[in-house]
């Protein structure tokens, strides 16, 4: 057997925000610090993986013993994850991608002008990297698991697992990790920014989801466990 749970195995994680410029000196970006990828990425680390972050903008220090990209954008995140995962193992998107981003970058600065109307943003889709992973790994025929992240918040009508449920069967990736958002009990945001985390591991093949909660780090074994009884099953 393997001396440890990950050897050999080449692990791709994206992490952090990405960042979608308006001009020059602005963007839109997101609450993500980076810091549950960071932690994927040590946990697989010291399960004996190679392990390729390719990190957008974080509040945290990547790990040193990991190969390195740093992107900005959606599109930039893209391109360096589809060429990573061709010859990976394991691909897990914990990175918080941004859905849209403006259809159109000024080259210059934004001025506010009395003579002009304030100017509205336009937005425009980004493509979904997870769901560009399932289809190349189907059309190359790829033994590949692909791993996703899912912030959910519940409302009136459905809780933040069925929501969670359905985005595992649209997306079709394999395993789902799935976190409440949003304020909790006493008002305070629980996940992003936050050393701590709370989620469930989901299976599309119907396992039973798995439960783990503690700091980012203990989160992150959890996965990488499962991860592991993933390829040790196929
Ligand atoms: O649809 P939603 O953004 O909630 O899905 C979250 C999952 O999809 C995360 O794993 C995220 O990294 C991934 N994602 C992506 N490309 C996008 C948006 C999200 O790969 N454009």
């Amino acid at each position: 057997g393997r001396s440890q749970l990950l050897q050999g195995r080449r692990v791709v994680i994206t992490a952090g925000g990405t960042r979608e410029p308006l001009d020059p000196v602005r963007f839109l970006g997101n609450k993500s610090s980076g810091k549950q990828g960071v932690a994927l990425a040590e946990s697989a680390l010291a399960a004996g993986a190679e392990v390729i972050l390719i990190h957008a903008h974080m509040d945290v220090a990547p790990p040193r013993d990991a190969k390195q990209h740093s992107v900005d954008t959606a599109l930039e995140l893209r391109a360096a994850t589809l060429s990573a995962a061709a010859g990976a193992d394991v691909v897990i998107m914990a990175a918080a991608v941004a859905d849209f981003r403006p259809s159109t970058v000024s080259t210059g600065k934004i001025k506010k002008r009395d003579d002009v109307a304030d100017p509205v943003i336009k937005l425009v889709r980004n493509p979904d990297i997870l769901v560009e992973l399932v289809a190349h790994r189907a059309a190359q025929n790829l033994s590949q698991l692909i791993v996703g992240f899912a912030a959910e918040t519940g409302d009136d009508e459905h809780d933040a697992r069925s929501y969670a449920e359905a985005k595992l069967a649209r997306k079709g990736c394999d395993l789902l990790v799935v976190n409440e958002v949003g304020p909790g009990e006493t008002g305070q945001e629980k996940v992003f920014g936050r050393d701590g985390n709370q989620v469930e591991i989901l299976s599309r093949d119907g396992a039973g989801p798995v439960q783990a909660a503690g700091s980012k780090r203990q989160v992150a074994d959890a996965v990488v466990r499962v991860i592991a009884e993933r390829l040790g099953a196929t």
